[in-house]
């Protein structure tokens, strides 16, 4: 069921949230930190994972400050803090994304992640991934990424799409439709095949939506 509400004259319609997992923060850093060295060999030690690593001290002040504000209503307050956090590290994830354990961002400059994007566990990231929209409806406008994929440089994934558990996007591949579960993607637009070489049909590419709630901020594509 979808709950509508008025502003400035629009309709906005966006799923109830289902509830979140609640991780205590001692596992969470354990296992964040975890997941950077196992996917990334340079890495030399905890100590550099946990004061050099801009993906994770932007996904903690998601989880710790910026997602909790955004969920109870201080929208204006998650907004500017999650701007100040991309300028430090070029990182920009909206407060409103909601993001599974385990995610790593490697090198994390220039990553986008929308406000309706939802994001599984063990997912993993490069610098210069946009996890867009292709809407000016305020619904859900960004993909959902399921868990253990991975999304190389440069890969943009837009729209209202699902990416299946364990798939593989190409680095700068252009993503527009559901990837099934397993596949590799890559190209401009993205082609889907299965690892052993078998080419996939393409999924039909969903229609963007387009009620009368189109706002003129084109920020809300972000
Ligand atoms: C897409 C990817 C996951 C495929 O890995 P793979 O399954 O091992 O595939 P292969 O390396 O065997 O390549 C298979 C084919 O896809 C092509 N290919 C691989 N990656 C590609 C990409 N990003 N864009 C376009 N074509 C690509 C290969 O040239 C090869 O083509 P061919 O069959 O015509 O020879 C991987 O190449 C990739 O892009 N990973 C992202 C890594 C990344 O972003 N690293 C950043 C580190 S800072």
């Amino acid at each position: 069921m979808l709950r509508a509400i008025r502003r400035r004259g629009a309709v906005e319609q966006i799923p109830p949230s289902a509830p979140e997992e609640r991780v205590p923060w001692r596992l969470r850093l354990t296992e964040d930190v975890d997941a950077a060295i196992a996917r990334d060999p340079a890495v030399h030690s905890r100590v550099e994972v946990v004061l050099g690593y801009p993906g994770l001290h932007t996904i903690w002040l998601h989880h710790a400050v910026t997602h909790p504000l955004w969920l109870r209503g201080h929208r204006l307050s998650a907004r500017l803090i999650s701007q100040w956090m991309r300028g430090r590290t070029g990182i920009e994830i909206h407060p409103g994304a909601r993001i599974g354990r385990r995610f790593f961002i490697d090198h994390g400059n220039g990553v986008v992640i929308g406000e309706t994007a939802e994001i599984g566990d063990d997912v993993m990231i490069y610098h210069d991934v946009t996890l867009g929209g292709r809407s000016l409806a305020k619904v859900k406008r960004h993909p959902t990424i399921e868990d253990g994929v991975v999304i190389g440089a440069g890969a943009r994934v837009l729209g209202p799409i699902t990416v299946g558990t364990g798939a593989q996007i190409g680095a700068n591949a252009v993503v527009v439709r559901d990837v099934p579960a397993g596949a590799v993607v890559v190209g401009v637009p993205g082609k889907a095949r299965m690892p052993g070489g078998e080419a996939l049909p393409d999924a039909p590419t969903p229609t963007p939506p387009t009620p009368d709630d189109v706002l003129v901020d084109p920020a809300i594509w972000i």
